[in-house]
């Protein structure tokens, strides 16, 4: 760990988050990714814990923390597997976190408690089947009639799509008015013309869904709206922003399983009469493992400080996200190349690791979406 110290309150978090994810998550890991099996029995004990709404105030039936303790705690679950920690991440930064910051008080009150309790889950549609880096391009469109719309349209990769009760939908609601024609909406996902279609046979992350929804017809009140008609694209953008430090600490959860495990084997491992461990070759490459994992954790603490102080973090969520996916896609190869054959079969975790770390380039915002922001603030920042 870093020299950021915690306080007491985020010490117990880390350590009750730990426990759990030694004593419930991890082993069930391996079967659930084996049999894709969303992990229900996990989620609602994180619910238990208060790990489902971490940053909705108590008065909203939310655990009331700051970022940084929902970073330590979602490390620790994602460490231990991947798709629980997305789970987890897209209900607290996808879904709680925009109608905490935009959502009028009758939606917060609505909704926030059941979110936060996990008797509801969440998911986020923004993307479409054509319109994924760039949103602003969407197709699915919400007419007004009267006091309410009527959606028409497709969604896709909606993480949580199969399970959620919740959605958080982005649609066009005047297309001639490019992003200002976007709005934000929340909607309960038994609403008629609401259809979960396609699920996605997915290379990693394989005890989530992910879901291609459609709109038929589908007519939801006025008071669906999240903020005002045409908010829509800058509460998706601040919203992702909240969501990729989410992301970014998911893969540093891969990036540490995957060194812990590529170190444990290497003590173990014989080669020519010593442990692997003893070759200079892997301990360079287990020190850069170890450096860049630091580097990412550092990255995604600060963006999670930034956020807590209300700074404008778009920029430092980007570097995190950027770079901690990178870093986990770097250290999970070289975690099955210390493994050699083993690492490349099912029988050892650094497999699955590098499964799931893959999707952290891309979900989210892909990593060249983050360096497009960064390079934006970085042109603006330095004149
Ligand atoms: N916060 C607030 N407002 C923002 C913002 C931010 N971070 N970024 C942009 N905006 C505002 C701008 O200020 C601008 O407002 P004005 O018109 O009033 O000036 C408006 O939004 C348009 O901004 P841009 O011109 O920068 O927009 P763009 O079309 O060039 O797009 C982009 C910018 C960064 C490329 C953006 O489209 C983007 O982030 N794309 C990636 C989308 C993404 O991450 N998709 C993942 C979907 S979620 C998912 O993965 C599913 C899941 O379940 C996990």
């Amino acid at each position: 760990m870093s020299i950021i110290t915690l306080t007491e309150e985020q010490e117990l978090i880390k350590m009750t988050a730990k426990d759990f994810a030694a004593r419930e998550v991890r082993p069930e890991a391996a079967r659930n990714d084996r049999e894709g099996k969303f992990p229900k029995r996990l989620v609602d004990k994180m619910s238990e814990l208060g790990f489902m709404g971490m940053m909705v105030p108590e008065e909203y039936g939310g655990s009331g923390l700051d970022c940084v303790s929902y970073v330590i705690a979602l490390e620790e679950i994602c460490a231990a597997c991947a798709s629980t920690g997305i789970i987890m991440s897209v209900n607290n930064s996808l879904v709680c976190n925009p109608i905490l910051a935009f959502g009028s008080e009758k939606q917060k009150q609505a909704y926030l408690p059941d979110l936060a309790s996990g008797k509801k889950l969440g998911c986020f549609s923004l993307s479409e089947p054509d319109a994924g880096s760039d949103p602003a391009s969407m197709r699915t469109i919400a007419l007004r009639k009267n006091d309410s719309y009527v959606i028409n349209g497709a969604k896709a990769w909606i993480t949580n799509g199969a399970e959620a009760d919740v959605m958080v939908l982005i649609a066009a609601t005047d297309p001639s008015k490019g992003h200002h024609g976007i709005s934000a909406f929340i909607i309960d996902m038994d609403t008629p013309g609401v259809n979960v279609a396609k699920l996605e046979h997915k290379l990693g992350i394989k005890a989530t869904s992910t879901a291609q929804i459609y709109f038929e017809d589908c007519k939801v009140p006025r008071s669906a709206m999240i903020g005002h008609e045409g908010d829509g694209f800058k509460i998706a953008m601040t919203t992702l922003d909240g969501g990729r430090i989410g992301v970014a600490t998911q893969a540093v959860g891969i990036a540490r399983a995957a060194l812990e495990e590529a170190v444990r084997y290497s003590k173990e491992r014989q080669a020519f009469g010593r442990t692997i461990s003893s070759f200079q070759g892997l301990q360079f490459m287990m020190a850069d493992m170890a450096t860049r994992l630091e580097a990412s954790r550092l990255l995604t603490l600060q963006a999670a400080v930034m956020k807590d102080k209300h700074m404008n973090y778009s920029k430092e969520s980007a570097m995190a996200k950027l770079y901690a996916a990178e870093t986990a896609m770097w250290v999970t190869t070289k975690a099955i190349q210390i493994h050699g054959g083993y690492g490349y079969t099912v029988d050892y975790p650094v497999e699955s690791l590098f499964r799931d770390a893959k999707i952290t380039e891309i979900y989210e915002g892909t990593s060249e979406i983050q360096r497009v922001v960064i390079a934006r603030e970085v042109l603006r920042e330095i004149v």
